[in-house]
């Protein structure tokens, strides 16, 4: 079996790997872990996760142990990570007991930021099993949990000591978490790999087994993005392609909008408003919403009216003091920030999204 390896610059003198492939739980991870200078390892994971991959992979680390918490974004809380380090301390860890976080972006969120304030900080690897966390969230460093105020609020910039994405995994997966991943994975393509885009029309979406060559690239446009950006002063900001669009659509449906489900919308809007403004050809719009189509994601949104759209997006925390900052597009591949866009032209495009 073909193992790929892509290497992170992280902090100061940090360089990390990222394995992508078939397998790497059962042995790779573990190799992994014995060659370390560290004694057991924490496994975190959710319950969801934890019957499927957990219990075998604590079977196969000596001295480790699994720390299982509630599945879902609702507990990705303070209060989660206190019962966590409550069980780290029952468990003996020390600064020298990597944590494992082996879920979703959740796990992947919450084990990072354990894993970055524990007696200060102790390894971190991440064994991301859900297509958006290969792809996107546990590339990046970025850790951290949820406030009643708001998500994502409270974090640290933790770089793992390496990422295994055991594409395995990937089967037991349910369909709408595949499809909100490949929204991502879209999103990459548009942002920085424009054959990565035209490589989506070619795979069949039922078949994560012939996902490797898409999640290698879309990892590749990550880490290419994040080196030069890690505290995101600047082009980092390119991943928000289709985000702000997408944010509004979550928080207007008080989060009944899947992110994913969110982003593709977002993207077809990126899209038609750079068209609209001159930016880029109105070809591309076509070509995004029959990618976006094949992965059965959406392409309209119902519902909510364009002004209380527009409302949410002004509250984006990425807009300084309500001043739109539309991550748009010149072309496949060739992201634009533009804080100049009129307000009627973005009503436009929400009124041409919205389904009756
Ligand atoms: N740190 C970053 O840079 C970054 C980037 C993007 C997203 N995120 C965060 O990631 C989170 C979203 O991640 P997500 O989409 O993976 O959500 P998630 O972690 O909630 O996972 C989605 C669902 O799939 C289940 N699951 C995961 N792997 C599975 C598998 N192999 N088989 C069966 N079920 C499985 C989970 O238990 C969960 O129910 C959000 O909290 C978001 O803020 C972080
Ligand atoms: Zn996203």
């Amino acid at each position: 079996v073909e193992i790929k390896r892509l290497t992170v610059k992280g902090a100061v003198g940090i360089e990390y790997p990222v394995f992508i492939g078939r397998g790497l739980l059962e042995e790779t991870l573990l190799e992994f872990v014995a060659g370390q200078d560290t004694t057991g390892a924490a496994i975190i994971s959710n319950e969801t996760v934890a019957p499927l991959y957990g219990h075998a992979l604590q079977a196969r680390i000596p001295g480790s142990f699994l720390v299982v918490v509630a599945d879902g974004e609702q507990h990705k809380t303070l209060a989660t990570v206190q019962a966590i380090y409550e069980a780290l301390l029952e468990h003996g860890a020390n600064r020298a007991t990597p944590v494992i976080a082996l879920g979703g972006g959740v796990i992947g969120d919450m084990a990072g930021f354990v894993a970055a304030t524990f007696m200060r900080g102790v390894p971190l690897v991440q064994v991301p099993t859900s297509l958006l966390a290969m792809v996107d969230a546990s590339i990046g460093s970025k850790v951290g949990i949820d406030l009643p105020q708001g998500k994502n609020l409270v974090g640290a910039f933790k770089d793992p000591a390496a990422v295994f994405a055991d594409t395995d995994t990937l089967r037991t997966l349910p369909e709408i978490e595949r499809s909100c991943g490949l929204a991502e994975i879209v999103k990459a393509g548009l942002v920085g790999d424009p054959l990565l885009f035209e490589e989506l029309g070619n795979i069949s979406p039922g078949n994560t087994q012939g996902y490797e060559a898409i999640i290698e690239r879309a990892v590749a446009v990550k880490i290419a993005i994040v080196e030069q950006d890690r505290l995101e002063g600047g082009v980092r900001a390119y991943l928000n392609l289709g985000h702000t669009f997408g944010h509004a659509l979550e928080t207007a449906s008080n989060y009944e909008w899947k992110h994913g489900h969110a982003v593709a919308v977002g993207l077809v809007a990126a899209a038609r408003l750079s068209a609209r403004l001159g930016l880029c050809d109105g070809v591309v719009i076509g070509e995004i919403e029959r990618v976006l189509k094949r992965f059965s994601l959406p392409c309209r949104y119902k519902g909510y009216f364009p002004d209380a759209v527009w409302e949410a997006m002004r509250h984006d925390k990425k807009w300084r003091h309500g001043v739109p900052h539309f991550v748009l597009l010149a072309d496949k591949g060739k992201p634009v920030i533009r804080n100049d866009v009129p307000r009627e032209e973005t009503l436009a495009v929400l009124a041409e999204l919205r389904e009756a």
